[in-house]
């Protein structure tokens, strides 16, 4: 198993977090090109969409070799919808884990008692990683959860709920529903549920920078990180953790050209739209480390992008 290969190396295990939009399979073969992560989670998917047969959805799930290992997050709230669907994403791409979402915030996902909704729910939650568990066998289950719902302290008996469950791994976002993405991730009370749990523990939020890994791992003992927007416009940032270096912008403009043609690959030319996102990350000042003349306008004409003679043509100018 994944997990315990990487613990047993007796290193953190550096994953990128599941993005919704974002973490999708030419994002992920980026990530793994350049190196330095050790496990992907691919963004989450709805358990009612797969069971439905919804093609879009199951297609989401798609990955190339290169992007092993690899975690398919999926969301929920009936456990044995969650088991159909984790059983036909094994079956249909046989990922090396499937990831429960009990983290997401959004009131379109928790207002169907998905996502963190399932923090007030432990009876719920602990059922649908037991039906999970059920259907998927030896394959590694995770949960990505946030510190509770209102209160920060819920992780404390949330924990050993879900590992009794069968968690084989626990991801936790240092921040409450409530509180959004306003505050800052307490890794503080990340340290406290690393001596609660008994299973591998990742940290997640606001590690922006490959320098932060130390210091949030030092600080919460955690067994790995999970890093989200810190990837994003960045995918050299698992690399960056070991090899402190600045990517000239030749290489920038390379790595966003290729990443343009794996999102063609994925989406056809006309998917070049949902581009633009990338391209606002990996344009961004402090993304790219040092001011550049010009780069407001450059980054204007970027994100009105249709095509990738219209991208190639701007990126010309840049290096
Ligand atoms: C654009 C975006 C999409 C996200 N989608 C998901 C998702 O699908 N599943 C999930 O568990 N978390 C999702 N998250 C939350 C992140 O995985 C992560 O927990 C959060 O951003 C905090 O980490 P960070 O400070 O490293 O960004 C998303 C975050 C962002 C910014």
């Amino acid at each position: 198993m994944w997990i315990n290969d990487i613990v047993q190396k007796n290193k953190p295990i550096l994953a990128l977090s599941p993005m919704a939009d974002m973490t999708d399979s030419a994002f992920c073969q980026i990530v793994r090109q350049i190196g330095g992560a050790d496990v992907v989670f691919r963004e989450m998917v709805s358990s009612e969409a797969v069971v439905r047969d919804n093609v879009k959805t199951l297609g989401m799930t798609d990955f190339v070799v290169g992007e092993r290992p690899i975690v398919q997050q999926i969301f929920g709230s009936d456990p044995l919808t969650m088991a159909r669907a984790a059983a036909i994403i094994m079956e249909h791409a046989n990922p090396e884990g499937i990831d429960i979402n009990m983290g997401c915030p959004v009131y379109k996902i928790t207002s169907n008692f998905n996502g963190c909704a399932l923090m007030k729910e432990p009876e719920r939650a602990a059922n649908i990683i037991r039906e999970v568990k059920n259907a998927i066998g030896e394959t590694p289950l995770s949960v990505k959860i946030r510190l509770g719902w209102n209160d920060p302290d819920d992780f404390k008996t949330f924990i050993p709920v879900i590992e009794d469950a069968g968690a084989n791994l626990i991801t936790i976002h240092g921040r409450t529903k409530a509180q959004g993405y306003s505050g800052v991730s307490d890794w503080a009370r990340i340290a406290e549920a690393k001596t609660i749990a008994r299973v591998p523990l990742l940290a997640n939020g606001d590690i922006h920078e490959p320098s932060q890994v130390v210091e949030a791992l030092a600080i919460t003992k955690a067994d790995g990180v999970l890093i989200a927007r810190g990837a994003l416009g960045n995918p050299w940032f698992f690399n960056q953790i070991n090899n402190p270096q600045i990517i000239s912008l030749a290489e920038r403009c390379l790595v966003v050209l290729n990443h343009a043609r794996l999102h063609i690959a994925q989406y056809g030319e006309r998917g070049l739209v949902t581009f633009r996102k990338h391209l606002a990350w990996y344009f961004k000042t402090n993304k790219i480390g040092f001011e550049i003349p010009g780069i407001k306008e450059i980054r204007v004409q970027l994100v009105r992008i249709s095509t990738f003679s219209e991208l190639e043509n701007i990126l010309e100018k840049l290096s």
